[in-house]
């Protein structure tokens, strides 16, 4: 037997439950892992939530990215084999908050022994994404990069990104997250009433891309500080990135090996900042649905 989280119902908190079930097998283009780690998103309790749809079957395990040791392949893998160190996106049907998964094998990647299974669980996600959205629109060393929700998974590692590539960047969060955004390099600007005012104070002429994390009134309330409307990217809020004249992160497919390389060198880290066991999935999952999560929340099997 093997214990994974699920949600057993579209709703808050309460329909989360750890069960036991048959270790699960990889069908084709799949692999089985045990689990070292997995990165808890925002995504998880959006789609608990049913905000991201009813697509899942219920019981629906939890966990959009994971880290560990192959223990079978399924039909047609040839990339891994049994025993191999991985790091990769949960196929569909399954979830990486658990003690065995399966992954998808062309969202997965051998780990690199330079990086740790706990940094390796926050990289298919929010390391990826990190990637594209900082990619979507190429900007030359010297460009201001703004982001907004600059301390939490995704935002420190493209704040990071920003400085390897040069660009001046300037990194939105609460009070309490100054020392976090600055360790990236970027500048910290507090976010609330009056950010235009500070942004504008550091980058009169505006600034030449937004990277968008956090959506709604405040990514409404800092748009006009893109020196072009289109150069807003969101993963946070599509919608309100369209209407405002930018657009949604597009997942390029390249990101996950990409960062994966990038990470390996050390150039940028994971920020794991909190660790759970599996019997504790639930507390990881309640910080990060505060979302006023400081850096990556794993859990670890
Ligand atoms: N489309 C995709 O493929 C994809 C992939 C990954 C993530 N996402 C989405 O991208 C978003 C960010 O993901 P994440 O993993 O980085 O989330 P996260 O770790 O929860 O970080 C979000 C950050 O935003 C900050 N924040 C909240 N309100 C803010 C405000 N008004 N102004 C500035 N900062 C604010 C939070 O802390 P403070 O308020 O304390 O600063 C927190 O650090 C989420 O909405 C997630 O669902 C989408």
């Amino acid at each position: 037997m093997s214990t994974a989280l699920v949600f057993t119902d579209y709703g808050g908190p309460e329909t989360q439950e750890l069960i036991d079930r048959q270790q699960p097998v990889p069908g084709p283009g799949e692999v089985a892992i045990e689990v070292k780690a997995a990165g808890v998103n925002p995504a998880d309790w959006k789609i608990r939530e049913g905000r991201l749809g009813h697509h899942w079957k219920l019981p629906a395990p939890m966990g959009r990215e994971a880290s560990g040791v192959v223990t079978a392949v399924g039909e047609g893998v040839e990339d891994f084999a049994v025993g191999d160190e991985v790091l990769g996106l949960p196929a569909t049907g399954h979830g990486g908050i658990a003690q065995h998964t399966v992954l998808s094998a062309e969202n997965t990647v051998l780990k690199p022994e330079e990086i740790s299974f706990a940094d390796a669980a926050a990289i298919p996600v929010a390391g990826a994404t990190a990637y594209d959205v900082t990619h979507q629109i190429e900007l030359e060393a010297g460009q201001s990069l703004l982001i907004l929700g600059a301390g939490g998974g995704v935002g420190l590692m493209a704040a990071q990104i920003g400085k390897v590539h040069q660009f001046t960047v300037l990194g939105v969060a609460s009070a309490s997250k100054k020392e976090l955004v600055e360790s990236t390099g970027a500048t910290f600007i507090e976010s609330g009433d009056g950010v235009n005012d500070r942004v504008r104070r550091l980058a009169p002429e505006g600034v030449d891309l937004i990277v968008d994390l956090v959506g709604g009134d405040a990514l409404r309330d800092i748009a006009s500080v893109a020196k072009d409307p289109q150069n807003i990217v969101s993963t946070a809020d599509p919608a309100t990135a369209t209407e405002l004249g930018g657009a949604g992160v597009e997942l390029s497919g390249e990101g996950l090996a990409k960062i994966t390389e990038v990470i390996k060198y050390g150039l940028v880290s994971p920020n794991v900042r909190e660790r759970f066991s599996l019997a504790d999935a639930r507390e990881a999952m309640a910080v990060v649905e505060t979302g006023h999560t400081a850096g990556k929340v794993v859990v670890e099997p």
